[in-house]
């Protein structure tokens, strides 16, 4: 394998490996450097993926267990198989991995297994079992991700206090297991050991869930999470956790401390620079630690781009996608754009909470006149057929122009409803322009037309 290359990817995570991918259609003579030896970085191998597959098996049974009755569908000694649910998780991450390996080989992109940092400038040096290797190139894309956030005073042992990485393993159903932080993780993976039978506590610091949805969609959510049993505890401010014996103990500002068997951290996330060399070529990073980049992912130094959960935004997989097509075109074509009003974001609890552009709090903080329209999924006939009745969609408008502005739905299949509406704000359309175009009947996406026809 050659030292020299057309464009390093340092990661191989969503932002990486699709890089990778487009670099090599565009005809770049293309490296990807990961330490992990499967690709698809946290997304794939701890994240997205593997958690969606415990939110799938694990509604399944909570489907068997109570609601196909319902259906006249009898079920009866329901049970569960904790390692089996596991298995498969591991076995669908490998499964993609797989693929993506597949596609590196046909594409020709090569790959370097190793830890990857900035060697001055051009130079790569890739750490790994067999020693290091110098990689030289024109281009280097930093793609490295991110880690969870550690809360100090929070002694994190990997079995009794961890972080999303332990919660999608555990070997048994904990009997109490304390969230710290009501974001997407702490509230997905909370859903899962919840289904499964755990007891859930919530700790959130803020006097809200979800602080970067729609404050009217995250109470809705909350209402119906704790209808599912998790309980949430606000304005709670954790200050420390311990071990004591074979159980954890967490501390909060002014309240008895609370005993439980497993404690899961999902404070957010920090991007991932340390051991990266940024200082051997001076890049530059803002005050949160994040790689400083402009509109074509350049950074202060001139070849060295970055991507992803390392840069400014959310962090987000298909942000990171997203990113990596358009710096990878910016290279070749000098010309590329990313439309951050468009990017959708879904946390996937029961029912699923997903939106796109700004949410009401936004808009009155920045003064814009917008207007607004609702409609609920109990009255959609589909909604009723599926027995999913809970949830509303909410588009708000420009009051003058009534471009859409932004769009939140609360409900079953909202992760895939969302689509719909990112392209339309992608494409600039109005209220009317929704409502208008004809949907499907019977169709969830229905309860998408009702709302935008309410707002006029
Ligand atoms: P988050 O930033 O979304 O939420 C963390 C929560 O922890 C906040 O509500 C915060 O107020 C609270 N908190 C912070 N310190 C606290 C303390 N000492 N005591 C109590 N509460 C405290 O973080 P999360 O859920 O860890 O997610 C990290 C990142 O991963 C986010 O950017 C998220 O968007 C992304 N992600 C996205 C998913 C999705 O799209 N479905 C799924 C999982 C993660």
């Amino acid at each position: 394998m050659s030292n020299h290359h057309d464009l390093i990817i340092i990661g191989g995570g969503p932002g990486g490996y699709v890089a990778a991918h487009r670099a090599a259609q565009l005809g770049l003579d293309t490296a990807c450097v990961e330490k992990e030896p499967l690709l698809g970085g946290t997304c794939l191998r701890v994240g997205c993926i593997p958690s969606k597959a415990l939110l799938e098996s694990s509604e399944r049974l909570l489907e068997a267990q109570s609601d196909l009755g319902a259906h006249g569908v009898r079920c009866t000694g329901v049970e569960f198989d904790l390692a089996a649910m596991l298995a498969r998780k591991e076995r669908i991450v490998r499964e993609l991995a797989g693929g993506i390996e597949g596609l590196f080989k046909q594409r020709k992109v090569a790959r370097h297994l190793g830890h990857g940092r900035l060697d001055g400038p051009g130079r790569v040096m890739v750490e790994s079992a067999e020693g290091p290797r110098e990689l030289t190139a024109q281009h280097i894309i930093l793609a490295t991700g991110s880690q969870p956030r550690m809360l100090a005073g929070v002694a994190c042992d990997g079995k009794f206090i961890g972080t999303s990485t332990e919660a999608l393993t555990y070997e048994a159903v904990p009997g109490h297991l304390v969230v710290i932080g009501a974001g997407a993780i702490g509230l997905e993976l909370g859903s899962v050991w919840r289904r499964l039978g755990a007891k859930v506590t919530v700790l959130e610091f803020l006097d809200r869930i979800l602080p970067e949805m729609d404050a009217e969609l995250a109470a809705d959510a909350m209402k119906l999470l704790a209808r599912q049993g998790l309980e949430f505890r606000l304005g709670t401010r954790v200050t420390a956790a311990h071990i004591a014996g074979e159980r954890a103990v967490v501390q909060c500002d002014g309240q008895p401390p609370i005993e439980c068997d497993r404690v899961l951290v999902a404070i957010g996330r920090v991007p991932n620079t340390e051991r990266l060399g940024l200082e051997s070529v001076g890049l530059a990073t803002d005050e949160g630690g994040r790689i400083t980049v402009d509109d074509h992912f350049a950074t202060n130094i001139p070849g060295v781009f970055a991507i992803g959960d390392v840069i400014r935004g959310p962090m987000l997989a298909h942000k990171a996608e997203a990113e990596a097509r358009a710096a990878v075109e910016g290279i070749v074509r000098g010309y590329c754009h990313v439309n951050y009003d468009a990017i959708p974001n879904v946390v996937y609890t029961q029912p699923e909470i997903a939106s796109v552009g700004r949410n009401e709090e936004q808009l009155r903080r920045e003064g814009v006149a917008y207007r607004k329209g609702v409609s609920f999924f109990r009255s959609n006939g589909r909604a009723r057929v599926l027995g999913h009745l809970d949830g509303r969609v909410k588009i708000l408008s420009d009051a003058r122009t009534d471009r859409i502005l932004g769009v939140h739905i609360i409900g079953p299949r909202a992760g895939d409803l969302i689509a719909e509406a990112a392209v339309a704000i992608e494409f600039g359309a109005s209220s009317e322009d929704l409502a208008r175009a004809s949907h499907a009947h019977p169709t969830l996406a229905e309860v998408i037309k009702e709302a935008a026809l309410a707002v006029d």
